[in-house]
């Protein structure tokens, strides 16, 4: 085997099966698309059925076996039954991407508590219960997984704009060292994917609402590259981390902002 057709192999993901929550548009769709062009079956869970319907039909364009499940991930009965459904259909599960997020700009001072806990288990919440069917499905099995957490730039910042995102994206950096030490031993390798400023539906705000017009040009003149990322951006460290390529690579933050972080 030449060195170029075995390094590509290291990045194959052909027989692997992929669950990738909130996948139905913005990042998450595109690590899906990615996930999908390398080889993987892969499952999206995420609430519009509109939406699903059409990221459905662009991986099997694609040539995957491919599901779409409506799904609330602050539903914990339908998160654990849509896990189930995703094996049934697909295979046991190689790899988990939790990307499903949201926030809520809103600081301490009026955030109430329904908002809190909203954030939370969303974004954080049914991020460790899914990584603990994964691993559990995974370990069993003994072939070893990969599960990446999209977290944020905002875990390791303070923000008065939207603290409840900043604490739960900071908790899944915290579950992604935890996981890494504890599964490790099963050959599963557990790393953050902290995306920048892309330009998504969750960025509307920075990037259209009039009162953040100055938040945004600070937020440019930050980052060195001079703008925001396009989701494609994220594809090739999504397959990197879902790969055999990254076998040694565990616990760590990923991170893809343009330079954002450095200043
Ligand atoms: N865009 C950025 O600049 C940026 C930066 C850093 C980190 N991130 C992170 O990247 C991830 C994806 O963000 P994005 O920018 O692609 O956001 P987005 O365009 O708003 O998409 C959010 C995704 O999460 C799903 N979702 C949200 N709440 C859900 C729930 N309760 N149950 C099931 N699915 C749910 C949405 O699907 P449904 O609404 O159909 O359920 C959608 O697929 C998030 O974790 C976000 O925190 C984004």
């Amino acid at each position: 085997m030449d060195s170029d057709s075995s390094t590509r192999n290291l990045f194959d993901l052909s027989g692997r099966v992929a669950l990738v929550t909130g996948g139905n548009r913005g990042l998450g769709r595109a690590l899906a698309l990615a996930l999908a062009e390398a080889g993987a079956a892969v499952a999206i869970l995420a609430r519009d059925e509109a939406k699903n319907r059409e990221t459905l039909a662009l991986l099997q364009a694609r040539g995957a076996r491919a599901l779409a499940r409506k799904t609330d991930l602050a539903d914990r009965p339908q998160v654990a039954a849509a896990f189930a459904a995703v094996e049934r259909e697909l295979g046991p599960l190689d790899i988990l991407v939790n990307n499903a997020g949201f926030a809520i700009l809103k600081g301490v001072l009026d955030q109430t508590d329904e908002e809190w806990d909203q954030v939370l288990e969303t974004n954080l919440t049914a991020a460790f219960r899914l990584a603990r069917m994964a691993a559990r499905s995974m370990a069993a099995r003994g072939r070893g997984g990969k599960i990446i957490n999209v977290s944020s730039i905002a875990g390791n910042f303070g923000t008065p704009i939207f603290p409840s995102y900043a604490v739960a994206k900071g908790g899944l950096q915290q579950l992604t060292r935890c996981l890494a030490l504890e599964l490790a031993p099963h050959h599963i390798q557990v790393n953050s994917l902290l995306p920048g400023w892309f330009t998504t539906d969750m960025t509307d705000w920075i990037r259209n609402w009039p009162e953040y017009a100055e938040a945004l040009k600070e937020m440019i003149q930050r980052t060195p590259r001079g703008r925001f990322g396009d989701p494609g951006e994220l594809a090739g460290a999504a397959v990197f981390l879902a790969s055999r390529a990254s076998d040694h690579m565990t616990g760590a933050d990923l991170v893809i902002d343009g330079g954002f972080s450095v200043r």
